[in-house]
């Protein structure tokens, strides 16, 4: 069988990125220039920047990501691109660069969910991986606890009602005063912390256990830090962030292994840029081994947005036979397993 490269790319927030990947889990580039430093300024993604960073840089990535790979656009077979969910002026930039590949080259469009991607992330450094698995999908927008039926075929069996876990991080994170993107830094501050030295409450929904709520947890640092000013105590940072990330953690990791318990499930994955979390990696590592179930995690480079996961996505779509034309469009509120 002749070698199938697909051209990823990927724009849907704060990260311009290319990749190709050879048979859907060979990486043979994967470029990303992150805009982070920029936005740390404002405190966060400031949409208008953002979407004008990536015209900047798009044609650049694109390039480079060719050149690592040592091929040109004839090696190409098709080029596989983020049209959502995300912001929508930043998903437009690569949905245009890819429909104007695709038109100039005549090479085939494949348009990829960003979650699917994320999801995907997994297959890339886990050849034997295959579905079905549950995944629990923990990013700045998007926390989903998902069983993945096949390539592209979900479902999603619990959701947050309200923040994403990133977001709460990155909440938790600007309330104490660690800046932006506040997930690493919460994760590096909690180091040194008692994750039991306050007790914040783990979100419960009403009607489905397997839903999320992120928003009371939030709630509840914020008022912790409100007090603490108002009666002029000292707020112990590595405390407060090991505390909250042990409440998300018990969340997030209660529920997948019950989803795997309840329904004899022997293969965990993670995705996301929060699946970078120490904490949360080494709880699901250890109680995925007590329950004899497989963890599954990507490499941080590949937890945080990047193309090389959405050339994986992408091939499993193209071996379908799944094509958009140039009508594809940037869908912001995109819901997965939707075309
Ligand atoms: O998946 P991602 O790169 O972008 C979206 O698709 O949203 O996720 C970004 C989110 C941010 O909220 C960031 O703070 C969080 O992932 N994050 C982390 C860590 N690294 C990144 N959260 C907790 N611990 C980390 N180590
Ligand atoms: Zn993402």
């Amino acid at each position: 069988m002749n070698d199938i490269n697909i051209l990823g790319i990927e724009s849907s927030c704060d990260e311009t990125a290319a990749a190709v990947i050879r048979n859907g889990r060979e990486v043979r580039s994967n470029i990303i220039s992150s805009q982070i430093a920029i936005h740390t300024e404002y405190g966060g993604v400031v949409p208008e920047i953002a979407s004008r960073k990536h015209l900047e840089k798009i044609d650049d990535v694109v390039s480079l990501a060719l050149k690592e790979a040592d091929c040109t656009f004839d090696d190409i077979d098709a080029i596989a691109v983020t049209y959502g969910p995300g912001l929508v002026g930043a998903l437009l930039v690569g949905v245009a660069e890819a429909k104007a590949l695709s038109f100039a080259l005549n090479k085939p469009l494949i348009g990829v969910h960003h979650i699917e991607g994320h999801i995907s992330a997994n297959y890339i450094e886990n050849k034997d991986l295959e579905p079905p698995f549950a995944c629990l999908i923990v990013s700045g927008g998007h926390t989903h606890l998902v069983m993945v039926e096949d390539y592209g075929k979900y479902e999603i069996v619990g959701r947050s009602r309200d923040d994403a876990a990133g977001e709460a991080f990155d909440k938790v994170a600007r309330a104490v005063g660690l800046g932006y993107p506040g997930g690493p830094k919460v994760d590096n501050a909690a180091r040194t912390g008692d994750p039991h030295a306050i007790e914040f409450p783990r979100g419960v929904v009403a009607g489905n256990p397997y839903d999320f709520s992120f928003s009371g947890i939030k709630s509840a640092v914020l008022n912790h830090i409100n007090k603490a000013k108002m009666t002029g105590t000292e707020i112990n940072i590595p405390d407060l962030c090991a505390s909250f990330q042990e409440a998300v953690t018990d969340s997030l990791v209660s529920r997948a292994i019950n989803l795997c318990k309840e329904r004899g499930i022997k293969k965990l994955a993670i995705a996301g840029g929060v699946a970078s979390n120490s904490h949360i990696r080494s709880r699901l590592e250890s109680e995925c081994k007590e329950n004899g179930i497989r963890f599954y995690r990507p490499s941080p480079v590949l937890c945080t947005d990047n193309a090389a996961m959405i050339g994986c996505a992408g091939y499993y779509e193209y071996l379908k036979g799944l094509r958009d034309g140039l009508e594809l469009n940037a869908c912001p509120n995109l819901k997965l397993g939707e075309r």
